[in-house]
C-alpha cells in the first residue's frame, strides 16, 4: 500500500502488527468482538476482510466485523474469498467463503471479492520432515498465486476509491499464470528453494490412513485431504486475467515466489 494512504491495521494482538509508514495500529480487536471492531475500525472508509480461521464461526466472525465496520462509516468492503468459493465445493474451506460472499450480497453495503486460488506458499509449509508433499492430488491441476500478486490486485482496487467503482459487487479471481500439478508444483518449490521437495501421489484411503495415525481431528483431515481433492477434480484450474489486468504487470510465476514458509506449517 501505498505511504500516503493512511491505513489502520488491526489485530488481536497489536504487538504482532508491523509498523508501516502512514499506517496506525489498532486493536486488540477479534472479528467477533462487535465492540472492539467498532473502535478499531473507526475513522475508516474501506475495509479489507482478511478471512479468519476456518473454526465453523466464520461467518459470525465476518458478519460481526462488517456490521461493525458499517455502524462507524465503512462504506466499502473488499473481502478475500477462495477461488471456488460454493456450498458445495470439494475443499471443505471453501464452503463458508461461499457463505460469507451471500452475507455481503445483502448487507447493504458496497464490497468486492477477491477468490484468492491456492497459495504458492502452501505446498512448501504441507511438506514433511523429508521434505515430502503427499496426498490425492492426481494429476490435477491449480492456478498458484504468489501473495503479493493477491495484495497488488486488492491494493488497485482499495485505491480506485471513486464514488462507484467498476469492481463493486464483483467477483474477482486472482489466479497465477499457469495451472500446474502437484508434481509439476513441488518441483518449481524445489528449484527456487534449492531444496529437494518432491510430491508423493497418495490414494485417499492412504492419506486418510496416515492422517489418522497422526491424530488429528476429523475436521482438520477433511480440510487436508479436501485441498488435494480440490486440485485433483480441476476446480481450481482456471486462469484469469485478474493481476494483469487490474495492476498492469504479469502475474508472478510461482518460482519467483519473495517467501516459502517452512516445511510442517500447513499440518
Ligand atoms: N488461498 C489459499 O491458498 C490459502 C492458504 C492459506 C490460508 N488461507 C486463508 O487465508 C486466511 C488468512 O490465513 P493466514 O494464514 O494468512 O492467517 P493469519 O496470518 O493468521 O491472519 C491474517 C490476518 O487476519 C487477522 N485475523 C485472523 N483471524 C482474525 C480474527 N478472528 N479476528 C481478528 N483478526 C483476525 C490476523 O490478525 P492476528 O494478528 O490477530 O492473528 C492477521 O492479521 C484464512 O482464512 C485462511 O483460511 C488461504
Amino acid at each position: 500500500m501505498r505511504p500516503d494512504v493512511p491505513q489502520l491495521l488491526v489485530g488481536r494482538d497489536p504487538s504482532r502488527i508491523p509498523e508501516l509508514p502512514g499506517a496506525q495500529r489498532r486493536g486488540p480487536a477479534e472479528y467477533a468482538d462487535t465492540g472492539a471492531m467498532r473502535t478499531a475500525l473507526t475513522g475508516a472508509s474501506t475495509l479489507v476482510l482478511i478471512s479468519g480461521h476456518p473454526r465453523g464461526r466464520r461467518l459470525e466472525e465476518h458478519a460481526s466485523a462488517v456490521e461493525a465496520g458499517m455502524a462507524v462509516g465503512v462504506e466499502r468492503v473488499l473481502y478475500v474469498s477462495l477461488l471456488g468459493a460454493a456450498p458445495t465445493a470439494t475443499y471443505r474451506n471453501a464452503r463458508d467463503h461461499w457463505m460469507t460472499e451471500q452475507f455481503l450480497a445483502g448487507a447493504g453495503v458496497r464490497h468486492t471479492v477477491f477468490r484468492a486460488g491456492f497459495y504458492a506458499s502452501t505446498p512448501a509449509a504441507l511438506a514433511d520432515d523429508e521434505l515430502v508433499v503427499s496426498g490425492p492430488g492426481g494429476d490435477g491441476r491449480a492456478a498458484f498465486v504468489t501473495h503479493d500478486d493477491i495484495a497488488d490486485v486488492i491494493t488497485a482496487v482499495a485505491l480506485d476509491e471513486g464514488p462507484r467503482s467498476e469492481h463493486d459487487r464483483a467477483t474477482l479471481e486472482v489466479t497465477g499464470p499457469e495451472a500446474l500439478t502437484l508434481a509439476e508444483m513441488v518441483a518449481r518449490v524445489a528449484t527456487a528453494t534449492g531444496r529437494p521437495y518432491r510430491y508423493v501421489p497418495e490414494t485417499v484411503e492412504e492419506a486418510f490412513a496416515r492422517r489418522w495415525r497422526l491424530g488429528v481431528s476429523g475436521v482438520q483431515i477433511e480440510s487436508w485431504i479436501s485441498w488435494y481433492q480440490a486440485i485433483a477434480s480441476g476446480e481450481l484450474s482456471a486462469v484469469t486475467d485478474v493481476v494483469p489486468r487490474i495492476t498492469g504487470s504479469s502475474a508472478t510465476p510461482v518460482e519467483q515466489a519473495d517467501w516459502w514458509p517452512t516445511p510442517k506449517t500447513a499440518w
